[in-house]
């Protein structure tokens, strides 16, 4: 039976909250990490609330009436839950596609277990293909253009969808450049680049704390690796 890319989303956030004992729960951004709130809600008496990784989540998490903790009242999280736009079988990914990249790193950070939750279109063998985010102080955004530029990349400023033609302005009041074009064989190396270049708030290459559980939907069910 062939499933539609929301069930199989559905599947593995009922297969994520099997990993809810108890606590605060670090909490991802995105569509498959809406529906890992949607089974959360139903076992909320289990937990003190939630880590938000975006304003987003935070509303969605409180409508549902879980308890948003800041992060910086929380020492550790046992898990975090969230999707990616790419992983490899390394574990390694590439996210970002929701603008939500630089609290998903810091939650992540604090979190024991990165539980990785996505459908098989997301699994690669190399990352970029999917142009990779990257955050920056607004008014650097040119200069880190040409430096990704030298990297290879092809860069896009990231607009808001409403036709205005204004650059989108995430949660931490930064701007998001996408870079197309390149072919991430060292993701470690690259992140670490990036970094470095002035002005850059953080990209969207997860492989210095990449996950350590991977929940893939497919229509033979959930599939789990575990690195
Ligand atoms: C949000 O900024 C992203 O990192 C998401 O985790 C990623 O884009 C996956 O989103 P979907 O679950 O909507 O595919």
């Amino acid at each position: 039976m062939a499933y539609t890319q929301d069930e199989l989303k559905q599947q593995v956030a009922k297969a994520a909250v099997e990993y809810v004992k108890s606590g605060i729960i670090g909490v991802g951004t995105g569509s498959t990490a809406n529906f890992f709130i949607e089974e959360l809600a139903k076992v909320k008496h289990k937990i003190d609330g939630a880590v938000a990784s975006s304003e987003a989540t935070a509303a969605r998490l409180r409508g549902h009436g879980i308890e948003v903790f800041d992060l910086n009242s929380v020492d550790s999280l046992d898990i975090y839950v969230d999707g990616a736009d790419e992983i490899t079988e390394h574990m390694h990914m590439l996210k970002g596609g929701g603008g939500a990249l630089t609290r998903e790193k810091i939650v992540a950070a604090v979190a024991k277990q990165f539980i990785c939750i996505c459908d098989s279109t997301k699994q690669v063998d190399l990352l970029g293909k999917f142009p990779l985010p990257i955050e920056v102080i607004p008014m650097a955004w040119a200069q880190i253009k040409r430096e990704l530029e030298k990297l290879g990349g092809q860069v896009n400023l990231r607009l808001k969808k409403d036709g205005s033609e204004q650059a989108l302005v995430t949660d931490n009041q930064g701007w998001i450049l996408d870079v197309s074009g390149l072919q991430i064989k060292n993701p470690a190396e690259l992140e670490s680049t990036i970094n470095q270049i002035p002005g850059v708030i953080c990209n969207g290459i997860f492989a210095r704390r990449k996950a350590d559980i991977l929940l893939v939907g497919s229509s033979e069910g959930v599939k789990r690796l575990v690195y």
